[in-house]
């Protein structure tokens, strides 16, 4: 009867500021089996298996404890589970919330979808629900689903930012229609609204610009980027940055403190380049460029060294050329880098871009040139050309873009290695890009 559940309820209560206690006391431990107890006794009310939930995510977080990260979830699952019998709409909104936070961060994206359209279901008049979720498909890179997503939200509020967003970058993506791309990029960019204000959709944007030939809106708009220190400089617009190191865009050899190693690369220009123009005579060595970075023409590489790890087969097949770069291991063990022959056909065209990161700085040896005057590389406002046997550096997290209008085989071997001024424990610690 009444009663009874009454004296349930109290118990529960008992129960629950028992178990919140040994949390303000930090004995996790303890805490954790009187939740499991409370969410089994009291399977049937709601709010054991938010409190527990709430706690494991707590202790999870203080452990770093993807474990109890995954159990967190599974009792906000249940609690979200009781749906229409929890009236409290901000408490519910509030755990579902939090329950996709969780399984974005352990990359359960499927899981989260589900409990993004339970939340849809329950608040059908919230755009901001639904752009939660176009975010974690953008998350997933699930295209198809973004534009789906973001274009239903667009239907209902058609001038919604984040909404805009995310469609833009759908078209830009999957379709690769920039001129469709740009109203909502815009649109989304110059509201700056919140979920619209971040260094990726600034890039996305200027590069929609730039492919569409808007020249000078890009350059304005990477100049409001870098005034809000999205980007070192509206030139540099690298994203995974070691700050104050030194940044233009040519180096001189003896600047970089390598100046014997590149100087022992270039004397044996002639057995690297035989030895590429070996490896590039048959089919199958050499690969695409597979960024999406050409406009026209063909672009192939052949990697010797990545992230700081030498490619065994491909060294074994270039054994001159590795042999040398072997002790030069500021490029041989540069994580955030490559070492590569990079093979550019005449008529070839890469649209401007910038590289990941400002930690390296890339060498090109030229080991076949076409007609320098048809060539040429730019990088920010200044521009090179490739002549065979010559060395130059640049640090590529500067915008450059590269035209080969001339007849003949451009091939050079691109050597990436660690900017001068990190330190080794740097160098170490370093995630690899
Ligand atoms: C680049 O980094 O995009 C260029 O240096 C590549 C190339 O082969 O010219
Ligand atoms: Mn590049």
């Amino acid at each position: 009867g009444a009663q009874a559940v009454e004296h349930d309820d109290d118990l529960f209560e008992q129960e629950l500021r028992k178990a919140n206690a040994e949390m303000i006391n930090e004995n996790f431990a303890n805490a954790l089996r009187a939740f499991n107890t409370l969410t089994h006794t009291y399977a049937h009310i709601p709010a054991a298996h938010l409190q527990r939930a709430r706690a494991l995510e707590l202790v999870a977080e203080r452990q770093r404890s993807n474990r109890l990260l995954l159990d967190a979830v599974e009792s906000y699952k249940r609690y979200l589970a009781f749906g229409e019998l929890i009236a409290n709409h901000t408490e519910y909104r509030a755990a579902g919330e939090s329950c996709i936070q969780q399984l974005r961060f352990l990359g359960h994206m499927q899981q989260a979808v589900s409990v993004h359209e339970q939340l849809i279901e329950r608040f059908p008049a919230e755009a901001h629900l639904r752009n939660q979720l176009s975010l974690t498909h953008l998350m997933s890179n699930n295209l198809a689903q973004l534009q789906q997503v973001a274009g239903a939200t667009l239907k209902l509020w058609p001038r919604n930012p984040v909404a805009n967003l995310h469609f833009g970058l759908a078209l830009k993506q999957l379709r690769g229609d920039y001129a469709q791309a740009l109203p909502y990029l815009q649109l989304a960019i110059d509201s700056q609204a919140p979920g619209t204000q971040e260094p990726y959709f600034y890039l996305a944007l200027g590069e929609t610009l730039q492919r569409l030939g808007k020249q000078s809106q890009a350059l304005q708009l990477y100049k409001r980027g870098a005034e809000q220190r999205f980007f070192a400089s509206v030139y540099q617009r690298s994203l995974y940055n070691v700050p104050r190191l030194r940044a233009k865009s040519f180096w001189q050899p003896a600047e970089t403190g390598h100046a014997l190693e590149l100087e022992q690369l270039q004397q044996n220009w002639r057995r690297i380049r035989n030895e590429a123009l070996a490896l590039l005579s048959s089919q199958g060595n050499f690969q695409q460029e597979a960024e999406q970075l050409r406009d026209t023409g063909n672009w192939q590489q052949y990697e010797l060294y990545a992230r700081g790890e030498r490619l065994l087969g491909n060294c074994q097949r270039a054994p001159i050329t590795c042999g040398l770069l072997e002790k030069f291991t500021a490029a041989s063990s540069c994580r955030r880098g490559q070492i590569k022959f990079s093979a550019m056909q005449a008529q070839t065209h890469v649209w401007p871009h910038c590289g990941p990161t400002n930690c390296r700085l890339r060498a090109h040896l030229t080991l076949v040139a076409p007609e320098p005057h048809l060539t040429n590389l730019r990088v920010a406002e200044q521009q090179r050309t490739w002549r065979e046997g010559d060395l130059f550096i640049f640090d590529d997290s500067f915008e450059h873009e590269v035209w080969h209008n001339g007849s003949q085989l451009r091939l050079v071997l691109i050597v990436d290695f660690w900017h001068p001024d990190l330190s080794a424990a740097q160098r170490r610690s370093l995630a690899p890009i």
